[in-house]
């Protein structure tokens, strides 16, 4: 198999309290709902997804952390208890997936090739960090199709923004080239909050939506002035305004995931297309969709 392609990019938020307030049988915590103009987003992305048939989901997730280097999910089948740190209250969650480790050693490698510090990540008790783990089942909760989980490394944060941002572009263009080779019908996630001011005490009852609103009003017109752009599909007005988002926005975009999505597709100026946007306790999520078989850049099923 050879010529495989990326059929679409999601921006795709990973905050617990979605899956909190989805109350699958998976999330130990039960609630009375809560979020819903952002997971009724996520539902508008599933069925995109659906139309796409994709082989593979990759996730690029900024709470699975690595010092050093690239890593990359490298065991067939995981499973087990993914619990957030900061919210431990509202997810606990039984988790099983399937790797498609042959592409995850390929994007690997061609990472690798690029000059990247690299590793596959072969511990099978390994404990999927929240975040790919959030991503995955707001964009796909039946888990019935592959995926490739991808480390955040540390590098936006130990050298400048720019500089580490730049590994991320390495990173996405390498993921891009391991698909193609290997003839993946691909979707990729980038697993980011925007703005990331958020409240640091919890309501009594977390659902409660009364007490839910943005954190930073500067923050939220950032968010807002970089979904316009994304939305005009102004892709290449939106990176240059990045640092300067990420540094007065403390935007979790910053990790990479959003740079990495972007590099893979050849940053397309095309008009994304916003599922929805909301805040998680005063933090910034918008769902939002590249569509590349829509727009002709890509073959349909
Ligand atoms: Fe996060």
């Amino acid at each position: 198999m050879a010529n495989g392609q990326i059929l679409a990019g999601f921006l795709a938020p990973h905050p617990p309290h979605l899956v909190y307030g989805e109350n699958p049988p998976q999330n130990e915590p039960r609630s009375r709902g809560g979020w819903e103009q952002l997971r009724w987003a996520y539902e508008r992305a599933r069925r995109s997804l659906e139309e796409l048939k994709p082989d593979v989901l990759l996730v690029h997730s900024p709470h699975w952390t690595t010092q050093q280097g690239h890593h990359f999910l490298g065991v067939r089948k995981l499973n087990g208890k993914s619990v957030d740190p900061i919210f431990p209250n509202l997810f606990r969650y039984e988790f099983a997936l399937d790797v498609d480790v042959e592409l995850a050693e390929a994007c690997c490698a061609e990472a690798a090739a690029q000059g990247l510090t690299t590793k596959m990540m072969r511990n099978p008790n390994f404990r999927v960090d929240y975040g790919t783990i959030t991503t995955l089942h707001m964009i796909r909760p039946q888990w019935d199709i592959p995926v490739v989980g991808l480390s955040a490394n540390n590098s936006p944060y130990y050298l400048t923004t720019e500089e580490g941002l730049e590994e991320m572009d390495l990173l996405g263009k390498a993921t891009a080239r391991a698909i193609a080779r290997t003839g993946r019908r691909a979707v990729l996630l980038a697993s980011n909050t925007l703005c990331h001011y958020h409240f640091s005490e919890e309501p009594a009852i977390p659902e409660d939506m009364s007490q839910e609103h943005p954190q930073n009003y500067e923050g939220y017109l950032w968010d807002m002035r970089m979904i316009d752009l994304l939305r005009r599909g102004r892709t290449s007005e939106a990176f240059k305004l990045l640092p300067q988002f990420i540094q007065e926005a403390f935007a979790e975009v910053k990790s990479g995931a959003f740079t990495w999505m972007f590099a893979a597709m050849g940053y397309p100026e095309l008009p994304g297309e916003l599922h929805g946007y909301g805040t998680v306790i005063g933090t910034g999520n918008a769902v939002m969709e590249w569509n590349l078989v829509k727009a002709g850049f890509a073959r349909a099923a």
